[in-house]
């Protein structure tokens, strides 16, 4: 199988798992539990049909819409992801400019792999930082600080990660940042060489957004679930989250809201935008879908806050589902980590091509020319 070969997102988590060792493809692809979040979170959209007005004139129409402030392309982001060096040696990098080319919003995680500075360098279009708020709030402050000098467009505040999940996969394989060498997954290394000699040979893995404050998760290996519990602070609540906000002063977001009495919180301290999420069912499984949970909070909160649907989207109609249902925008995760992992920024432009090219030929099917046209009267609830 090929980079050409890929036609949708599942084509890419296949190149992937044939390209990546097991460890580092199963921390990608698992979840929390019995991964039942995960797998409705994509389901969830099959229970919503569209309908499709015909003879509407689709000759020239416009993705594009606003979100957070900015011109975006797509009504579609790249959701902020973790140690992305660890799944292609240009890690963030990559993302970056793959998102620049496609004219839509990135963001990186605390835990990245590249730092703020040379992020911000490499593009000038719409990219946000997420944050995990850390016991070391001396870490915190720098992380703000570093965003604020960086020109960063959007902070995002993730509040779903409070402890980790419980990811078996992931116990099951050891794995941990900075990837070692276990002896149950040495086969799996061995006959992936081009991914293992690159990791020993490439360029370093580092998480360079931590340095000075914390060596855990780069200078000395820990598991994403020991770090989560020992590094973050389980303490952290609504005036955390609204001193943060106002720490930072800019655009500021909420990621993993998924109550609707939560939204209008996240209202009453000021932020801009929510993520509904659920982190990709990688964290409390058995919680609701964000697409099953949006209408709900749509009631409660549209037109005070931006909603961003995150979690599950594999396909352009699903973005458009999104924002019919009164969404801003869809985002995701893994839609561009498989290609990331698969082909590098080749890989997730062809990604992100694959997924413009949906969303154009869905709009042009439902005979909309403009991404506000996708309202709900064109969606029927099974
Ligand atoms: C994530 N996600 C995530 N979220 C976050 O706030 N900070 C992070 O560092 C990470 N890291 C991370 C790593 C990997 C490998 C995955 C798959 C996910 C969650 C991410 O931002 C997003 O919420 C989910 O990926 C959405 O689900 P889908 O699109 O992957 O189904
Ligand atoms: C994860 C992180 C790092 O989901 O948020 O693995």
């Amino acid at each position: 199988m090929r980079l050409s070969d890929c036609h949708n997102i599942d084509d890419f988590r296949k190149l992937a798992k044939a390209r990546l060792p097991w460890p580092v493809f199963d921390y990608i692809d698992g979840a929390a539990d019995d991964e039942l979040t995960k797998a409705r979170n994509t389901s969830a959209f099959d229970d919503v049909d569209l309908v499709p007005d015909v003879l509407a004139g689709v000759g020239a129409i416009d993705t594009s819409c606003t979100i957070m402030g900015r011109k975006s392309a797509l009504p579609l982001m790249l959701s902020p992801t973790a140690l992305q060096r660890a799944f292609h040696r240009d890690g963030e990098r990559a993302v970056a400019k793959a998102a620049d080319k496609f004219g839509v919003w990135f963001g990186i995680s605390s835990l990245a792999t590249h730092s703020i500075e040379e992020i911000a360098g490499l593009t000038e279009g719409p990219k946000l930082f997420q944050l995990y708020v850390h016991k070391d709030k001396g870490l915190n402050a720098s992380m703000i600080e570093r965003c604020q000098q960086a020109g960063f467009d959007a902070l995002a505040l993730t509040v779903d990660t409070i402890v980790s999940g419980k990811r078996e996969r992931c116990l099951r394989s050891g794995f941990t940042t900075p990837p070692r060498f276990t002896p149950s997954a040495l086969w799996s290394y061995a006959t992936r060489p081009r991914w293992t000699l690159d990791y020993v040979f490439g360029p370093k893995f580092r998480l360079p957004n931590l340095d000075g404050h914390v060596q855990e998760g780069s200078g000395k290996a820990v598991s994403i679930q020991d770090y989560f519990n020992t590094m973050l602070d389980t303490g952290m609540d609504w005036d955390t989250a609204a001193r943060i906000r106002q720490d930072w002063g800019g655009t500021f977001a909420l990621k993993g809201v998924m109550s609707a009495a939560d939204a209008r919180r996240a209202v009453e301290i000021g932020a801009d935008a929510i993520w509904i999420s659920n982190h990709g069912g990688r964290q409390l499984d058995g919680s609701r879908a964000p697409f099953d949970q949006l209408r709900e909070i749509v009631d409660a909160v549209g037109g005070e806050i931006e909603i961003i649907l995150d979690g599950g989207v594999r396909r352009g109609t699903h973005a458009l589902k999104s924002v019919a249902a009164g969404a801003t925008a869809a985002s995701g995760g893994r839609l561009y980590l498989y290609a990331l992992a698969a082909a590098g920024q080749e890989g997730v432009e062809r990604a992100l091509l694959i997924l413009k090219e949906e969303i154009e030929r869905g709009m042009r099917l439902m005979g909309v020319t403009s991404v506000d046209q996708l309202t709900p009267d064109r969606l029927r609830w099974r």
